[in-house]
């Protein structure tokens, strides 16, 4: 979104959220609303960063609940388009107001994620006690902090992924698939009627436990407890697809080392021609550096470059990488 005095009287829509959120502050949290109402971040992105940066629901409430007068007081006829966002976000907040309390309580008591590890060992001991302790707060928020804990808001993220996946013709009834990182299990739910056979690994203990539940009933998904440093449960081109959903940025903080091993154990898992999904590498927030780190991996370890760093979804922000074992044309 332009932010110039000029793009008021060119772009509608840039004009009205500017004139809606002037002042609010802090800056943080009125560029998260901008970005929300011009269209760029869905209400429950929006949300989640909120919390992340207040861990406070009820200043979170207040800030929407601002922005809600601002909407009914200042708002210009023409402004139907940002009005029924702020709309939509004022709902979300109000119908998950519970759940917005449990995630600010979820992010004041956490231990606070650091941004790199000291050693890979440190890095994967940090993610299993995250995601064991995380895993007992609320099952869904565990694994899409912007599910806000909602089953039905996580749900239907999960679908728009898995439309990623068919679009992309990753599965299928002949496809074995391993599902890296796979939390409570709700990518592998989700895709077990579509595919062969799913794999899930994760290095919570606490998250296969929940995964063992939900996917109970599905015969062709199989869930173990990983060492989180490689892929040695897996023979050589075991797999026609490896699908990695907000796993490898908890892979990076653990260290460049973990992340070329995961590059090179993966090429050897995947048969020949066999795809590599990854839904966001790193949380850098900086998709130009992503894209050029997962070039240079792809190039180092025999991956052809299908989609670099789209982001494709209208809930979930993920960025999307899609790479093939196979020599095919970079993009
Ligand atoms: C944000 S959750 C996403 C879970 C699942 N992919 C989903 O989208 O529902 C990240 C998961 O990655 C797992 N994880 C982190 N590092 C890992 C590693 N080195 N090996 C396997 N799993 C790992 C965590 O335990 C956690 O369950």
């Amino acid at each position: 979104m332009k932010a110039d005095a000029d793009s008021i009287d060119a772009d509608p829509i840039d004009g009205a959220v500017l004139r809606l959120t002037a002042g609010m502050g802090p800056e943080s949290h009125r560029q998260i609303l901008a970005r929300c109402l011009s269209g760029s971040l869905s209400p429950a992105v929006a949300l989640m960063q909120l919390l992340i940066d207040t861990e406070n629901a009820a200043a979170v409430r207040a800030t929407i609940d601002e922005l809600a007068l601002r909407v009914a007081n200042v708002s210009r006829a023409t402004d139907s388009l940002v009005r029924d966002r702020v709309d939509d976000l004022t709902q979300l907040m109000v119908e998950n107001e519970l759940g917005c309390e449990r995630i600010a309580e979820m992010l004041r008591s956490n231990m606070d994620s650091p941004e790199m590890a000291p050693t890979v060992e440190a890095g994967i001991a940090f993610c299993e006690r995250l995601f064991d302790w995380s895993v007992q707060q609320s099952e869904e928020a565990s694994v899409a902090l912007y599910s806000l804990g909602n089953p039905t808001l996580l749900e239907r993220a999960t679908s728009e992924i898995v439309a990623q996946l068919d679009a992309w013709h990753v599965l299928g009834k002949t496809k074995t698939v391993l599902d890296l990182g796979c939390g409570i299990g709700r990518i592998a739910c989700a895709i077990a009627p579509k595919v062969r056979e799913i794999h899930g690994i994760d290095v919570s203990r606490g998250m296969i436990n929940i995964a063992l539940r939900r996917c109970e009933p599905l015969t062709n998904v199989h869930l173990l407890k990983s060492t989180g440093h490689d892929l040695r449960e897996f023979s050589d081109e075991w797999f026609d697809t490896v699908i990695a959903v907000d796993t490898f940025p908890y892979i990076n903080q653990s260290g460049a080392a973990l992340v070329e091993s995961h590059f090179s154990e993966t090429k050897r898992v995947l048969k020949e021609n066999g795809d590599l999904v990854i839904f966001n590498y790193s949380y850098r927030g900086d998709d130009d550096a992503d894209r050029h780190d997962v070039r240079r991996l792809a190039a180092e370890y025999g991956f052809g470059v299908v989609v670099a760093g789209e982001h494709p979804f209208s809930i979930w922000n993920g960025s999307a990488f899609h790479l093939r074992k196979a020599e095919v044309k970079k993009v």
